[in-house]
């Protein structure tokens, strides 16, 4: 059983692989045997991602890139062939989190919105498209998503990632059941609060721990074996779903307890 976790000789693309998930992702890819393409736009952090895959004795290729381009996404899937023959797995791990603060909807610029979507939810659309015919005409392959907790609910005054989460989400289905008759799986993952950043760059933020079940925010590495097993043979059933991590949050209601992601709920 466990061989089939395997991910011996496979070349998996992360994006935004320089950080947080995405860089947790990459490491617990690479432990399981994995060659990784760290794809973002900062190319020291995605350096120092290639540079830890390769201490754990695997192969590893940083290339800048930013996925909001369908241009640079070719060019990266391009030098990733170039290098590894194929590429197996696709994360869509890409996204801007914390940088677009909540705020009223007559306050956001087309700007913003074309940015939010571009970001969140484009670059996945381009990543995909951009891998689909390889795996297609090979009969085999896996597209991961990464989503939000926020794709499946509102958050209040969080108009572009929540819209392009939701997205995110109906774009798995769609991947999924266009894609999995030739062989190729798409899955997603949909993370609740996840630490990555120590220490916190908001600190003055309400804490969330007593609002998720489990008592406490996720560590980045707990992603890593989730990420193995979507990535793996192991997970030869799974298609079109949607794989929660955290903690309880969703399935006891943020907002009910009267507290959402960024702004407390005034009820
Ligand atoms: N951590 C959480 O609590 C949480 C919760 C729910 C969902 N998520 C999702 O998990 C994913 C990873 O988030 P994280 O928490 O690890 O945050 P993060 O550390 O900020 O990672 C986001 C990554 O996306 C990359 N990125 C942003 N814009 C890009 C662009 N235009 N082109 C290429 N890469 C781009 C960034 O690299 P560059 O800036 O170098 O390009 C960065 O490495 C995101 O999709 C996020 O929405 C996270």
């Amino acid at each position: 059983m466990l061989a089939s976790l395997s991910m011996e000789g496979k070349t998996v693309v992360v994006t935004g692989g320089g950080t947080g998930l995405g860089r947790a992702m990459s490491l617990a890819l690479a432990k399981a045997g994995a060659n990784i393409v760290v794809a973002a736009r900062r190319a020291v952090l995605i350096e120092e991602t290639a540079v830890a895959v390769r201490a754990l004795g695997r192969r590893a290729l940083a290339v800048p890139t930013d996925v909001t381009e369908s241009a640079q996404v070719a060019r990266m899937a391009a030098r990733a062939r170039e290098e590894f023959g194929r590429i197996d797995v696709l994360i869509n791990n890409a996204g801007i989190v914390r940088d677009q603060r909540a705020k009223p909807i007559w306050e956001i610029t087309d700007d913003e919105w074309r940015v939010g979507i571009d970001v969140n939810l484009s670059s996945a659309f381009y990543c995909a498209r951009e891998v689909a015919r390889e795996m297609v005409d090979r009969g085999s392959g896996k597209i991961i998503n990464v989503a939000s907790g926020l794709g499946f609910r509102g958050g209040r005054d969080n108009y572009m990632y929540g819209a392009a989460k939701g997205g995110i989400i109906n774009l798995t289905r769609v991947l999924a059941t266009s894609l999995s008759r030739y062989g190729v799986i798409v899955t997603c993952i949909v993370p609740g609060f996840v630490t990555t950043r120590d220490p916190d760059p908001n600190p003055t933020r309400a804490p969330r721990d007593p609002f998720i079940p489990v008592g406490r925010t996720g560590v980045a590495t707990e992603i890593g074996p989730l990420a193995v097993y979507l990535a793996s043979d192991a997970s030869s059933y799974t298609n079109g779903d949607f794989f929660i991590l955290d903690g309880g949050g969703l399935a006891g209601g943020y907002a009910p307890t009267g507290y959402a992601p960024e702004v407390a709920l005034e009820i």
